[in-house]
Protein backbone atom coordinates (compact mmCIF):
# COMPACT_ATOMS: atom_id res chain seq x y z
CA UNK A 1 0.00 0.00 0.00
CA UNK A 2 0.86 3.74 -0.33
CA UNK A 3 2.16 5.95 2.47
CA UNK A 4 3.39 9.72 2.65
CA UNK A 5 6.26 9.25 4.85
CA UNK A 6 9.33 11.88 6.18
CA UNK A 7 13.07 11.24 7.82
CA UNK A 8 12.42 13.79 10.54
CA UNK A 9 14.27 16.63 11.30
CA UNK A 10 15.24 16.24 7.51
CA UNK A 11 13.38 19.14 5.25
CA UNK A 12 12.67 17.78 2.32
CA UNK A 13 12.47 14.04 2.96
CA UNK A 14 8.87 13.73 2.23
CA UNK A 15 7.88 10.78 -0.42
CA UNK A 16 4.77 8.70 -1.06
CA UNK A 17 6.28 5.11 -1.35
CA UNK A 18 5.16 1.35 -1.03
CA UNK A 19 5.08 0.13 2.44
CA UNK A 20 4.14 -3.07 4.19
CA UNK A 21 0.03 -3.62 5.23
CA UNK A 22 -0.42 -2.51 8.67
CA UNK A 23 0.71 -5.41 11.16
CA UNK A 24 -1.99 -6.71 13.24
CA UNK A 25 0.25 -6.62 16.26
CA UNK A 26 -0.82 -2.77 15.24
CA UNK A 27 -4.83 -3.65 16.68
CA UNK A 28 -7.98 -5.57 15.67
CA UNK A 29 -9.90 -2.82 13.64
CA UNK A 30 -8.61 -2.09 10.04
CA UNK A 31 -9.26 0.78 8.97
CA UNK A 32 -9.33 2.40 5.07
CA UNK A 33 -8.19 6.24 5.14
CA UNK A 34 -9.95 8.01 3.37
CA UNK A 35 -8.94 11.62 4.32
CA UNK A 36 -6.00 13.24 6.54
CA UNK A 37 -6.22 16.89 7.42
CA UNK A 38 -2.95 18.82 6.90
CA UNK A 39 -2.07 21.38 9.99
CA UNK A 40 0.67 23.81 10.72
CA UNK A 41 2.69 20.46 12.54
CA UNK A 42 2.80 18.45 9.93
CA UNK A 43 4.46 21.53 8.05
CA UNK A 44 6.90 22.24 10.80
CA UNK A 45 7.96 17.99 10.48
CA UNK A 46 8.29 18.75 6.73
CA UNK A 47 10.55 21.31 7.10
CA UNK A 48 12.40 19.63 9.40
CA UNK A 49 12.23 21.49 12.52
CA UNK A 50 9.83 18.60 14.42
CA UNK A 51 8.93 15.00 14.06
CA UNK A 52 10.73 11.65 15.55
CA UNK A 53 10.74 8.04 13.45
CA UNK A 54 9.91 4.78 15.42
CA UNK A 55 12.49 3.27 17.23
CA UNK A 56 14.82 1.46 15.09
CA UNK A 57 13.41 3.16 12.09
CA UNK A 58 14.48 6.14 9.54
CA UNK A 59 11.11 7.22 8.25
CA UNK A 60 8.42 8.35 9.97
CA UNK A 61 4.46 8.10 8.47
CA UNK A 62 2.77 11.20 8.38
CA UNK A 63 -1.00 11.94 8.84
CA UNK A 64 -2.78 12.51 12.50
CA UNK A 65 -6.08 14.37 11.30
CA UNK A 66 -7.84 11.30 9.84
CA UNK A 67 -10.73 10.16 8.92
CA UNK A 68 -11.51 6.03 7.99
CA UNK A 69 -13.77 3.65 7.48
CA UNK A 70 -13.65 0.46 9.08
CA UNK A 71 -12.83 -2.56 6.76
CA UNK A 72 -12.64 -5.61 9.56
CA UNK A 73 -13.17 -4.99 13.32
CA UNK A 74 -14.53 -7.70 16.30
CA UNK A 75 -17.79 -8.51 16.83
CA UNK A 76 -19.60 -6.14 19.62
CA UNK A 77 -17.02 -3.92 19.92
CA UNK A 78 -17.08 -0.26 19.70
CA UNK A 79 -16.78 0.10 16.01
CA UNK A 80 -18.49 -2.10 13.06
CA UNK A 81 -17.92 -2.70 9.59
CA UNK A 82 -18.38 0.41 7.47
CA UNK A 83 -18.23 3.23 10.41
CA UNK A 84 -16.59 6.14 9.58
CA UNK A 85 -14.22 6.77 12.41
CA UNK A 86 -11.32 9.24 13.69
CA UNK A 87 -7.56 7.75 14.88
CA UNK A 88 -6.78 9.01 18.05
CA UNK A 89 -3.50 10.90 18.31
CA UNK A 90 -1.64 10.04 21.37
CA UNK A 91 -0.68 6.81 23.03
CA UNK A 92 0.09 7.32 26.96
CA UNK A 93 3.71 6.63 28.12
CA UNK A 94 4.68 2.82 28.89
CA UNK A 95 5.77 3.60 32.32
CA UNK A 96 2.65 4.70 32.97
CA UNK A 97 2.62 8.35 34.89
CA UNK A 98 0.08 9.18 37.02
CA UNK A 99 -2.06 10.88 33.96
CA UNK A 100 -1.57 8.25 31.48
CA UNK A 101 -2.75 5.54 33.66
CA UNK A 102 -5.90 7.51 33.93
CA UNK A 103 -5.99 7.72 30.33
CA UNK A 104 -5.66 11.13 30.50
CA UNK A 105 -2.42 11.16 28.34
CA UNK A 106 -2.65 14.79 26.74
CA UNK A 107 -1.28 15.46 30.45
CA UNK A 108 1.20 13.18 30.22
CA UNK A 109 3.73 13.84 32.76
CA UNK A 110 7.23 12.04 31.34
CA UNK A 111 7.07 13.09 28.09
CA UNK A 112 7.57 9.45 27.17
CA UNK A 113 4.19 9.45 25.03
CA UNK A 114 4.21 8.62 21.51
CA UNK A 115 2.08 10.37 18.75
CA UNK A 116 1.10 8.64 15.26
CA UNK A 117 2.26 10.48 12.70
CA UNK A 118 4.35 12.81 14.79
CA UNK A 119 6.39 11.21 17.64
CA UNK A 120 7.74 7.73 17.29
CA UNK A 121 4.91 5.98 15.97
CA UNK A 122 3.36 6.44 12.45
CA UNK A 123 0.81 8.53 11.26
CA UNK A 124 -2.60 7.80 9.17
CA UNK A 125 -1.39 9.28 5.72
CA UNK A 126 -1.27 4.95 4.65
CA UNK A 127 -3.87 3.85 2.20
CA UNK A 128 -5.06 1.56 5.73
CA UNK A 129 -3.50 1.16 9.29
CA UNK A 130 -4.98 -0.83 12.25
CA UNK A 131 -5.86 0.09 15.51
CA UNK A 132 -6.66 -0.71 18.62
CA UNK A 133 -10.88 0.27 20.06
CA UNK A 134 -9.93 2.20 23.12
CA UNK A 135 -7.90 4.86 20.74
CA UNK A 136 -11.04 4.64 17.54
CA UNK A 137 -13.28 7.13 17.82
CA UNK A 138 -17.24 6.98 15.76
CA UNK A 139 -18.16 10.22 13.91
CA UNK A 140 -21.55 11.02 12.63
CA UNK A 141 -22.10 9.75 9.49
CA UNK A 142 -23.96 12.61 7.89
CA UNK A 143 -20.60 14.14 8.03
CA UNK A 144 -18.76 12.67 5.70
CA UNK A 145 -15.46 14.01 4.96
CA UNK A 146 -16.04 17.21 7.45
CA UNK A 147 -15.29 14.22 10.02
CA UNK A 148 -11.45 14.72 9.27
CA UNK A 149 -12.16 17.93 11.25
CA UNK A 150 -13.08 15.80 14.39
CA UNK A 151 -9.26 15.55 15.27
CA UNK A 152 -8.79 19.42 15.17
CA UNK A 153 -11.74 19.78 17.65
CA UNK A 154 -10.79 17.71 19.67
CA UNK A 155 -8.07 20.13 20.68
CA UNK A 156 -10.16 23.14 21.12
CA UNK A 157 -12.40 20.98 22.79
CA UNK A 158 -9.77 20.31 25.54
CA UNK A 159 -8.75 24.23 25.88
CA UNK A 160 -12.37 25.09 26.50
CA UNK A 161 -12.52 22.57 29.23
CA UNK A 162 -9.72 24.01 30.55
CA UNK A 163 -11.37 27.56 30.09
CA UNK A 164 -13.95 26.10 32.66
CA UNK A 165 -12.27 24.02 35.07
CA UNK A 166 -10.02 27.04 35.64
CA UNK A 167 -12.74 29.46 35.73
CA UNK A 168 -14.95 27.19 37.75
CA UNK A 169 -12.14 28.54 40.56
CA UNK A 170 -14.49 31.12 41.53
CA UNK A 171 -18.05 32.13 40.39
CA UNK A 172 -17.94 31.97 36.72
CA UNK A 173 -20.24 33.45 34.11
CA UNK A 174 -18.14 34.66 31.09
CA UNK A 175 -20.08 36.33 28.56
CA UNK A 176 -17.66 37.28 25.61
CA UNK A 177 -14.40 35.38 24.26
CA UNK A 178 -12.03 36.51 21.76
CA UNK A 179 -10.24 34.04 19.55
CA UNK A 180 -6.64 35.56 18.34
CA UNK A 181 -6.13 33.38 14.93
CA UNK A 182 -9.02 32.58 12.17
CA UNK A 183 -6.78 29.72 11.08
CA UNK A 184 -8.88 25.90 11.39
CA UNK A 185 -8.12 25.97 14.92
CA UNK A 186 -9.29 29.76 15.84
CA UNK A 187 -12.64 29.46 13.92
CA UNK A 188 -12.74 25.58 15.90
CA UNK A 189 -12.51 27.59 18.87
CA UNK A 190 -15.08 29.81 17.85
CA UNK A 191 -17.33 27.22 16.78
CA UNK A 192 -17.43 26.03 20.17
CA UNK A 193 -17.72 29.24 21.91
CA UNK A 194 -20.95 29.96 19.92
CA UNK A 195 -22.65 26.70 20.48
CA UNK A 196 -21.86 28.01 24.38
CA UNK A 197 -23.60 31.27 24.11
CA UNK A 198 -21.14 33.23 23.95
CA UNK A 199 -20.60 36.44 22.12
CA UNK A 200 -17.55 35.62 20.16
CA UNK A 201 -14.81 38.20 18.78
CA UNK A 202 -12.31 36.45 16.06
CA UNK A 203 -8.94 38.78 15.39
CA UNK A 204 -6.71 38.03 12.95
CA UNK A 205 -4.13 39.96 10.14
CA UNK A 206 -6.19 39.04 7.49
CA UNK A 207 -8.96 42.02 6.77
CA UNK A 208 -10.90 40.36 3.88
CA UNK A 209 -11.17 37.22 2.50
CA UNK A 210 -12.61 33.27 3.72
CA UNK A 211 -11.50 33.85 7.47
CA UNK A 212 -13.56 37.32 7.40
CA UNK A 213 -16.93 35.82 5.85
CA UNK A 214 -16.56 32.32 7.79
CA UNK A 215 -16.32 34.41 11.09
CA UNK A 216 -19.52 36.50 10.09
CA UNK A 217 -21.25 33.57 8.87
CA UNK A 218 -20.80 31.75 12.38
CA UNK A 219 -22.47 35.12 14.01
CA UNK A 220 -19.32 36.03 15.76
CA UNK A 221 -17.69 39.23 15.18
CA UNK A 222 -14.14 39.79 13.12
CA UNK A 223 -11.34 42.32 14.29
CA UNK A 224 -8.22 42.92 12.44
CA UNK A 225 -4.89 45.16 14.13
CA UNK A 226 -4.76 45.21 18.20
CA UNK A 227 -6.36 43.66 21.02
CA UNK A 228 -6.30 47.03 22.40
CA UNK A 229 -9.13 48.44 19.73
CA UNK A 230 -11.66 46.61 20.47
CA UNK A 231 -13.02 48.30 22.66
CA UNK A 232 -13.74 45.71 26.01
CA UNK A 233 -11.97 43.18 27.83
CA UNK A 234 -12.97 39.67 27.12
CA UNK A 235 -13.63 37.12 29.88
CA UNK A 236 -11.83 34.24 28.08
CA UNK A 237 -9.20 34.26 25.23
CA UNK A 238 -8.49 31.43 23.63
CA UNK A 239 -4.97 32.13 21.52
CA UNK A 240 -4.25 30.36 18.27
CA UNK A 241 -1.80 32.14 16.99
CA UNK A 242 1.59 31.71 19.01
CA UNK A 243 2.79 35.10 17.81
CA UNK A 244 4.58 36.37 21.22
CA UNK A 245 3.09 40.10 20.07
CA UNK A 246 -0.32 38.88 19.93
CA UNK A 247 0.16 37.03 23.52
CA UNK A 248 1.24 39.59 25.16
CA UNK A 249 -1.13 41.99 23.62
CA UNK A 250 -4.04 39.76 24.76
CA UNK A 251 -2.35 38.49 28.36
CA UNK A 252 -2.44 42.83 29.12
CA UNK A 253 -5.53 42.90 27.43
CA UNK A 254 -7.87 40.29 28.91
CA UNK A 255 -11.08 40.67 32.01
CA UNK A 256 -10.92 41.11 35.16
CA UNK A 257 -10.58 37.40 36.59
CA UNK A 258 -10.19 36.41 33.15
CA UNK A 259 -9.09 32.53 31.37
CA UNK A 260 -6.60 32.79 28.88
CA UNK A 261 -5.61 29.39 26.66
CA UNK A 262 -2.65 29.09 24.78
CA UNK A 263 -3.07 26.65 22.48
CA UNK A 264 -0.50 27.63 19.38
CA UNK A 265 2.79 26.67 19.30
CA UNK A 266 5.43 29.28 18.38
CA UNK A 267 8.63 28.52 17.06
CA UNK A 268 10.88 30.19 19.88
CA UNK A 269 13.64 32.71 19.56
CA UNK A 270 12.21 35.81 19.19
CA UNK A 271 12.98 38.07 22.04
CA UNK A 272 10.72 41.17 22.33
CA UNK A 273 10.91 44.07 25.55
CA UNK A 274 8.21 43.76 27.58
CA UNK A 275 7.25 45.47 31.08
CA UNK A 276 7.16 41.95 33.10
CA UNK A 277 6.25 43.60 36.39
CA UNK A 278 3.16 46.01 35.14
CA UNK A 279 1.97 42.38 33.47
CA UNK A 280 2.34 40.59 36.86
CA UNK A 281 0.71 43.50 38.64
CA UNK A 282 -2.29 43.33 36.62
CA UNK A 283 -2.59 39.60 36.51
CA UNK A 284 -2.35 39.24 40.12
CA UNK A 285 -4.81 42.57 41.00
CA UNK A 286 -7.03 41.16 38.32
CA UNK A 287 -7.17 37.20 39.67
CA UNK A 288 -5.95 36.57 35.35
CA UNK A 289 -5.26 32.77 34.64
CA UNK A 290 -3.19 31.95 31.51
CA UNK A 291 -3.19 28.12 30.70
CA UNK A 292 -1.53 25.94 28.13
CA UNK A 293 -3.15 23.23 26.44
CA UNK A 294 -2.24 20.58 24.19
CA UNK A 295 -3.38 17.46 22.56
CA UNK A 296 -6.48 15.94 23.50
CA UNK A 297 -7.58 12.27 25.46
CA UNK A 298 -10.86 9.83 24.51
CA UNK A 299 -13.20 12.58 26.58
CA UNK A 300 -12.52 15.36 24.75
CA UNK A 301 -12.59 13.78 21.27
CA UNK A 302 -16.23 12.22 22.41
CA UNK A 303 -17.09 16.00 22.72
CA UNK A 304 -15.84 17.58 19.76
CA UNK A 305 -17.74 14.29 17.90
CA UNK A 306 -20.87 16.05 19.50
CA UNK A 307 -19.95 19.99 18.61
CA UNK A 308 -19.21 18.81 14.82
CA UNK A 309 -22.54 16.24 14.48
CA UNK A 310 -24.68 19.72 16.02
CA UNK A 311 -22.97 22.32 14.08
CA UNK A 312 -23.87 23.73 10.23
CA UNK A 313 -22.74 21.62 7.85
CA UNK A 314 -22.78 23.96 4.93
CA UNK A 315 -20.22 26.52 7.35
CA UNK A 316 -17.86 23.39 8.34
CA UNK A 317 -17.77 22.57 4.31
CA UNK A 318 -16.47 26.30 3.73
CA UNK A 319 -13.53 25.60 5.99
CA UNK A 320 -11.73 22.76 3.73
CA UNK A 321 -10.63 25.15 1.49
CA UNK A 322 -8.75 22.46 -0.58
CA UNK A 323 -9.33 18.29 -1.11
CA UNK A 324 -6.41 16.94 -2.90
CA UNK A 325 -5.98 13.90 -4.31
CA UNK A 326 -3.06 11.43 -2.74
CA UNK A 327 -0.91 11.78 -5.56
CA UNK A 328 -0.72 15.40 -5.52
CA UNK A 329 0.15 15.42 -1.68
CA UNK A 330 3.21 18.18 -2.74
CA UNK A 331 0.59 20.42 -3.66
CA UNK A 332 -1.41 20.08 0.23
CA UNK A 333 1.52 21.03 1.77
CA UNK A 334 2.24 24.26 0.11
CA UNK A 335 0.15 26.97 1.41
CA UNK A 336 -1.61 28.89 -0.77
CA UNK A 337 -2.94 32.74 0.24
CA UNK A 338 -6.65 31.96 1.04
CA UNK A 339 -6.55 28.19 2.55
CA UNK A 340 -7.97 27.27 5.80
CA UNK A 341 -7.68 23.41 6.18
CA UNK A 342 -6.34 21.58 3.37
CA UNK A 343 -7.08 17.84 3.03
CA UNK A 344 -5.30 15.53 1.49
CA UNK A 345 -8.01 12.76 -0.09
CA UNK A 346 -6.54 9.22 0.09
CA UNK A 347 -9.99 7.68 -1.19
CA UNK A 348 -11.99 9.91 -2.53
CA UNK A 349 -15.51 7.81 -1.69
CA UNK A 350 -17.38 10.71 1.17
CA UNK A 351 -19.21 13.80 -0.32
CA UNK A 352 -18.63 16.78 1.76
CA UNK A 353 -21.76 17.02 3.03
CA UNK A 354 -24.94 14.72 4.13
C1 LIG B 1 -1.63 17.82 17.37
C2 LIG B 1 -1.63 17.32 18.79
C3 LIG B 1 -0.20 17.11 19.27
C4 LIG B 1 0.61 18.38 19.06
C5 LIG B 1 2.05 18.27 19.54
C6 LIG B 1 -0.74 19.03 17.24
O1 LIG B 1 -0.70 19.42 15.91
O2 LIG B 1 -2.93 18.16 16.97
O3 LIG B 1 -2.36 16.14 18.88
O4 LIG B 1 -0.20 16.73 20.62
O5 LIG B 1 0.57 18.75 17.71
O6 LIG B 1 2.79 17.28 18.90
Amino acid sequence: MKALSVVPLQAGSAALMDVEEPPASDGPILVETLAVGICGTDIEILSGAYGWSPPGRERLVLGHESLGRVLEAPLGGPVAVGDLVVGIVRRPDPVPCASCEVMEWDFCRNGQYTERGIKEHDGYLSERYRITPDFVVKVDPQLGILGVLLEPTSVVSKAWEEVDRVGGRAHWAPRTVLVTGAGPIGLLAALLGVQRGLEVHVLDRMSEGAKPDLVRALGATYHSGLIGDIGFNPDVIIECTGVSTVILDAMTNIGVGGVMCLTGVSSGGHEINFDEGALNRSMVLENVAVVGSVNANRRHYESAALALAAADRDWLSRLVTRRVPLEAWADALTRHDDDVKVVIEVKPDVSAAS
